[in-house]
């Protein structure tokens, strides 16, 4: 059976990006059909400047949301990234494999870097080796897939380098991982701005929405989505982004094609109010189902302690032999005897 794991960043309220692009497959397909793990990188909502009481309530509403949107701890393990040090220990070892610039080259590197400075504040080096952190969430399990949009193939790409690499240098030791975008709605943009990606750490308003936003705010944010000045409705990604964006939205809300769904429509109007319903119905249980979560907040901490304790055991024996193969005296709970005496 195949290994799946993936990762949600707690830097924002879940989006419906998030959803389409990675969560709704986990729920769907992925923890039917092979051992998976999913987990709450909190680690990584350290890398910018962060407030600690919001990455903690973000964390738990993570961890909640994606039980609401279908995870089963009976199919699959579902934990938080700061509970089992072994993706810590392991980044540290897979920092001594990568190379600066590797990092340096990295695309949200490069985004984000600039952003932090315009904003007045420093760079954390942790925003320069996050991929390498990325890297050993993914190995760690031995993962053979990894199902993420795909802004993050990036950095699976680099997690494949750093296996294949640590493996030529030290001997076969990691599984090498590879990224499995979905088909359809792989990159939902931004309703506003449909020529960047609809991300959840940018919070702003109306091009974004949210998994949890009530279905009048979803209908106004699907209706004010920005088009352009044509008429008909044709799935063009380059030349028409807006109903490019709106055609995947629909499409990955109903099953059906884009391109197909694009001969449905003779007005941009009549696909803005389908997208809306469609991804109002689709939203409509994961609100019911993580209200219901909420008044249970012991039932989400069960699962998320039981699902560290499979983690750790699950990853212990991977870093382990990573000790082994880069050289490190592997600990040991009997005292070593001395030779001399
Ligand atoms: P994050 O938290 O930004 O996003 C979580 C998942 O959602 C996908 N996604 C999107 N898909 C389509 N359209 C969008 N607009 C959109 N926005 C986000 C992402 O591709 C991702 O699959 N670095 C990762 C988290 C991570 C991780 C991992 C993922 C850390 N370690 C190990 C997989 C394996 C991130 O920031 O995802």
């Amino acid at each position: 059976m195949a290994r799946v794991f993936s990762g949600i960043k707690p830097t924002g309220h879940l989006t419906l990006g998030n959803y389409l692009g990675a969560v709704r497959r986990w729920a769907e397909v992925d923890q039917h059909r092979s051992d998976a793990l999913f987990c709450v990188v909190d680690l990584h909502a350290l890398t910018v400047e962060h407030d600690p009481a919001r990455v903690l309530r973000l964390s738990r509403q993570a961890a909640t949301l994606l039980l609401a949107s279908g995870l089963d701890p009976e199919l699959c393990t579902v934990f938080l990234q700061s509970h089992v040090d072994e993706h810590t220990r392991l980044s540290y070892l897979l920092e001594c494999v990568a190379t600066d610039g590797e990092m340096r080259r990295m695309i949200q590197y490069k985004e984000k870097a600039p952003r932090e400075r315009e904003r007045g504040g420093s760079v954390r080096l942790s925003l320069l080796t996050y991929p390498v952190l990325m890297a050993a969430d993914i190995l760690a399990y031995g993962a053979d897939e990894v199902p993420v949009g795909e802004d993050q193939t990036q950095h699976v790409e680099l997690t494949r380098d750093l296996a294949v690499r640590f493996n030529q240098r030290y001997g076969h030791t990691f599984v090498v991982p590879r990224a499995t975008p979905p088909v359809v709605a792989a990159r939902v943009m931004n309703l506003q701005d449909p020529t960047s990606k609809m991300g959840k750490s940018d919070d702003s308003g109306s091009g974004i929405v949210h998994l949890l936003d009530e279905p009048a705010v979803v209908r106004r944010k699907v209706m004010r989505a920005v088009t352009d000045s044509g008429r008909d409705v044709e799935y063009d990604r380059e030349a028409r982004p807006g109903v490019a964006n709106l055609l995947e939205i629909l499409a990955a809300c109903t099953g059906g094609d884009p391109k197909a769904l694009a001969g449905d429509y003779a007005s941009y109007g009549a696909l803005k109010k389908d997208t809306a319903e469609a991804v109002v119905e689709v939203l409509g249980p994961i609100r019911a189902r993580h209200r219901e979560l909420c008044a249970d907040p012991s039932y989400v901490e069960g699962v998320l302690r039981r699902g560290a304790e499979k983690a750790r055991a699950m990853a212990r024996p991977t870093v382990d032999a990573v000790h082994r193969a880069i050289g490190l005296v592997p600990a040991v709970s009997e005292p070593v005897p001395d030779p001399v005496r």
